[in-house]
């Protein structure tokens, strides 16, 4: 498979009031072309930094330590303003939690998706404008497009409004599209439509997804593959099955044994529900051995001799911990 995205060594950090702090330390990791990766860690893992960062996103108190970001062997952090913009939204498309704050409340949902074809094709004709936009509210499922479309975002429920979203992602036919946590603010039934729409597009668009959140469940029924953070760095990687049959990380476990009904599926194992106890620390600047010490039911002292490396414990499946549950 051809890497349509390959991260290598990021290490981004965030300059606040009581200095600068290191949110992703080092984080290596490849998209292949046709892919469904989901990036899954809890709250102040670095998840969105992550995401935000391959179109140079982030804020700019942000600050890019080290690291590249190759999309199609360019490397996105080096490109010029310019070169940047011509991939953002064309080659690489956003969907964020929110689309209310995403969505300008003072134009039509029309004229946002239309917009966002224009931003690449300035010279496209009125009428073929028109036919592109309802011909993508179509697909996204937006009843009526002729007539959705002059509606204002606060006229259209959450779960439209995250259709139109889509819309504007995946109008100018991009390759990859990350979609950060793209269903936690809606209802549970909305977002298993929406998780099924993403599904529909990734076949229909024949796209690459990164897939961000917080809930191994949600990623489950479209990911190939995961990627696990913690604390800022990677702490396992590997298929779905790999993943979800044998976790090495007591971490990834852990997130396992919160979703009892996946529990079942993947190991046969009796319902049960448990909770991580305690709490990510906010930066690990000044720290040194396994960052889910406090936390792990299985440390020992030699796991604070200094932070574990991604070992690669099966092919394609590593993990951060040097005692791993084999
Ligand atoms: N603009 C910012 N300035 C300073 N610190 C920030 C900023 N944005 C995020 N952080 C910090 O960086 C860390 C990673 O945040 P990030 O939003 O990337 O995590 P996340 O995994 O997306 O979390 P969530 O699941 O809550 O969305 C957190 O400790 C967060 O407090
Ligand atoms: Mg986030």
């Amino acid at each position: 498979m051809v890497n349509l995205l390959q991260a290598s060594n990021l290490t981004i950090s965030y300059k606040t009031a009581d200095g600068e702090h290191k949110v992703l330390d080092n984080v290596s990791f490849f998209i292949g072309k046709g892919e469904s990766v989901g990036l899954v860690g809890e709250s102040g893992s670095g998840k969105t930094t992550l995401g935000l960062s391959v179109l140079r996103l982030l804020p700019s108190n942000a600050v890019y330590n080290a690291g590249s970001i190759r999309y199609n062997g360019s490397d996105l952090l080096a490109m010029d303003e310019k070169s940047i913009s011509r991939v953002r939204g064309k080659d690489i498309s956003v969907v964020f939690q929110d689309p209310l704050a995403s969505l300008d409340p003072l134009f039509t949902v029309g004229y946002q998706i239309a917009e966002s074809v224009t931003a690449h094709r300035p010279d496209i004709g009125k009428a073929g404008l028109e036919e592109i936009v309802e011909s993508i509210m179509g697909d996204v499922g937006l009843p009526e497009p002729s007539r959705t479309k002059q509606l204002y975002p606060h006229e259209l429920s959450g779960g439209m409004r995250q259709r139109v979203m889509i819309a504007i992602a995946l109008v100018n036919n991009p390759s990859l599209l990350i979609a950060d946590e793209p269903t936690t603010a809606l209802d549970v039934t909305i977002q298993a439509q929406i998780m099924d729409l993403l599904k529909r597009a990734k076949q229909e668009y024949n796209l690459t997804i990164l897939l961000i959140t917080h809930d191994l469940g949600v990623a489950f029924e479209l990911v190939d593959r995961l990627i696990i953070m913690y604390g800022g760095v990677i702490v396992e990687q590997g298929s779905k099955q790999e993943i979800f049959s044998r976790p090495y990380h007591p971490y990834t476990k852990a997130l396992l044994m919160a979703i009892p009904e996946l529990m079942d599926i993947a190991q046969h194992a009796p319902p049960r529900l448990s909770a991580i106890p305690g709490s990510v620390r906010a930066h690990y600047d000044d720290y040194e051995g396994c960052r889910f010490y406090d936390r792990c039911t299985y440390r020992t002292k030699e796991c604070l001799d200094k932070e574990p490396d991604l070992t690669e414990y099966s092919p394609g499946h590593p993990a951060r911990c040097i005692h791993p549950l084999l």
